[in-house]
């Protein structure tokens, strides 16, 4: 029988479709007012890096937050476009020699390869400062305050205590400067900053773009980070168990470099129970909006179950 998308599923894809298109424009070549002149090289750099491809998870959380909480949906679409760009850039960087030595993402050629790693750099650089010009873009619906809170709320969740830092103490895990065996509490430390903090930003800059008050804002970022915490888990199990194919990217790395994850720690039985503990927390913090938050708790439970 075919199977009939579920609501979550088809808010995923339009909303992911809704990205694409606006990515698309923000990465064409054409110089914009105020602009010089964009390098063909690095624009077609960013265009690789940021189009065709990916889940669009942070920008549907951030949508689905401003929408939970009734806010101007363009402006919790904005801050999605300015993670998804962060993040984007942050793969680049992840894939680069110096740091995983990736070669496929996204099912295509990494953009070092596809490239060469100085416009790799560029790229990611471009693309992260590209960032906060959109999530600062002057609209109808974004008072300057809005505009603020939300490029720092981002700022803070991308920089040296969110995934920056996560990244670097990921590589200091692996030994390489000096021995690092991490126990449970330090893995959990480092996931959290790596990826939880960005998909935990995620939710909360959907509740800042609606302009919610400091309780709901709150509530979305306790979701974002029990989310974000199973997140990880998810992508640590399907590193050990899916294919290349499925996933589009390289598998079965993360054992041979020595990376710190709770599925080395705990094993894989008691990191899928506590990847399903944290879904459970993540709708938890969802209970006052009982029914209206379905999506959203839809959400969670993919992030957990994914196949890639
Ligand atoms: C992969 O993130 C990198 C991690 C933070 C583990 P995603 O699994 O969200 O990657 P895309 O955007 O769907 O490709
Ligand atoms: C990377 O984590 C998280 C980032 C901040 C990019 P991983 O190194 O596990 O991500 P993948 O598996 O390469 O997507
Ligand atoms: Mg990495
Ligand atoms: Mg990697
Ligand atoms: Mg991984």
């Amino acid at each position: 029988m075919p199977h009939t998308p579920t609501p979550f599923e088809t808010r995923l894809r339009a909303v992911a479709d809704t990205v694409e298109r606006r990515l698309e424009t923000l990465l064409d070549d054409a110089p914009r007012t105020g602009e010089i002149a964009r390098p063909e090289r690095l624009m077609a750099a960013m265009r690789h890096a940021a189009l065709a491809g990916g889940k669009r998870l942070r920008p549907f959380l951030a949508v689905e937050a401003t929408r939970l909480l009734g806010g101007p949906e363009e402006a919790g679409l904005r801050a999605g476009l300015a993670i998804e760009l962060i993040h984007c850039y942050s793969l680049v960087h992840d894939d680069l020699p110096a740091m995983d030595d990736d070669d496929l993402r996204r099912g295509k050629p990494t953009v070092h390869v596809a490239f060469d790693d100085a416009t790799a750099i560029l790229a990611g650089d471009a693309l992260l400062t590209l960032a906060f010009e959109v999530a600062t873009a002057e609209g109808p619906d974004a008072p300057a305050e809005i505009r603020a809170a939300l490029a720092a709320a981002i700022a803070r969740a991308a920089g040296l205590a969110g995934m920056v830092g996560g990244q670097m103490l990921d590589l200091a895990a692996e030994g390489r400067w000096g021995p690092r065996r991490l126990g449970e509490d330090e893995i959990r430390r480092l996931q959290a900053m790596k990826t939880g903090a960005l998909l935990a930003v995620s939710a909360e800059a959907g509740a800042i773009a609606a302009g919610a008050g400091a309780e709901d804002r709150a509530r979305l970022l306790a979701y974002g980070r029990a989310l974000g915490a199973a997140f990880q888990i998810a992508d640590d199990i399907l590193d050990r168990e899916a294919t290349a194919e499925a996933l589009g990217k390289a598998v079965g790395k993360d054992a041979g470099r020595g990376k710190g994850t709770l599925v080395d720690a705990l094993g894989l039985d008691a990191a899928r129970a506590e990847c399903d503990r944290l879904v459970a927390e993540a709708e938890a913090a969802l209970a006052p909006w009982g029914d209206r938050a379905a999506v959203l708790i839809e959400a969670a439970r993919f992030t957990a179950a994914r196949k890639a």
